[in-house]
């Protein structure tokens, strides 16, 4: 019965990657895949040292306007940031708790040097911008960039592949010029994703 349940989902696992615009590039994560996984990593996991991945983002503009490009590495370049990355925007653990501890915690962060605060989701940069506005997350500073097509999370490895729509795995770091300084996993507890943990490192 297990093994009837890891076939069957690798087998949508598949067939979703196949319809999906990065069909090219996902093959060669499900050849690395094993099958009693159904999460598909691009890239090993980030760990501290890497370079974060120069990837295009989008950010929501007020108004509906249409969504800008931000390139990631231009934007973080010289620059200490806290980046944070979240399942979905609107979620409960995502809007509870992730992102209420990075708003609390932004004049902490600025004491500690960290110039800037980055909230990434794979939603669109309209939901995104929604979800700043909404949590009062946009107006204590915080960035909310769409990763709409999961080419930061894949770089990371750190994509949840097969859903409905490609995710990301909760995970906080920060990185001073383009390089991952702390990183924060939350494949044992989603609070050591939180701003007290990550303040805490710091
Ligand atoms: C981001 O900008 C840098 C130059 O500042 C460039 O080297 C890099 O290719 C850009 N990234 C993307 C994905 O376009
Ligand atoms: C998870 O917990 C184990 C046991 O405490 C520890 O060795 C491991 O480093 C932790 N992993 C992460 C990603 O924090």
């Amino acid at each position: 019965m297990m093994m009837l349940c890891i076939l069957l989902l690798s087998a949508l696992t598949a067939i979703s990657i196949a319809f999906s615009p990065n069909a090219g590039l996902t093959n060669t994560a499900l050849h690395r895949s094993s099958l009693s996984s159904t999460s598909l990593k691009m890239a090993d996991e980030v760990k501290v040292g890497d370079k974060v991945p120069s990837v295009v983002l989008k950010e929501g503009q007020a108004n509906y306007e249409t969504p800008v490009d931000v390139n990631l590495s231009d934007l973080i370049a010289g620059k200490k940031v806290a980046i944070f990355a979240v399942p979905g925007a609107f979620t409960p653990g995502c809007s509870k708790s992730h992102l209420p501890s990075f708003i609390t915690a932004q004049e902490e962060l600025k004491a500690k040097g960290v110039d800037m605060t980055i909230c990434i989701a794979t939603n669109d940069a309209y939901v995104m911008e929604a979800w700043g506005r909404t949590s009062g997350g946009a107006a204590a500073g915080i960035r909310f960039l769409s990763d709409a097509n999961a080419e930061l999370s894949r770089a990371l490895g750190l994509s949840i592949e097969g859903g409905v729509m490609v995710r990301t795995k909760r995970f906080s770091l920060i990185a001073e010029d383009g390089v991952v300084t702390h990183y924060f996993s939350s494949a044992n507890e989603s609070s050591d994703t939180w701003a007290p943990n990550v303040l805490a490192a710091l």
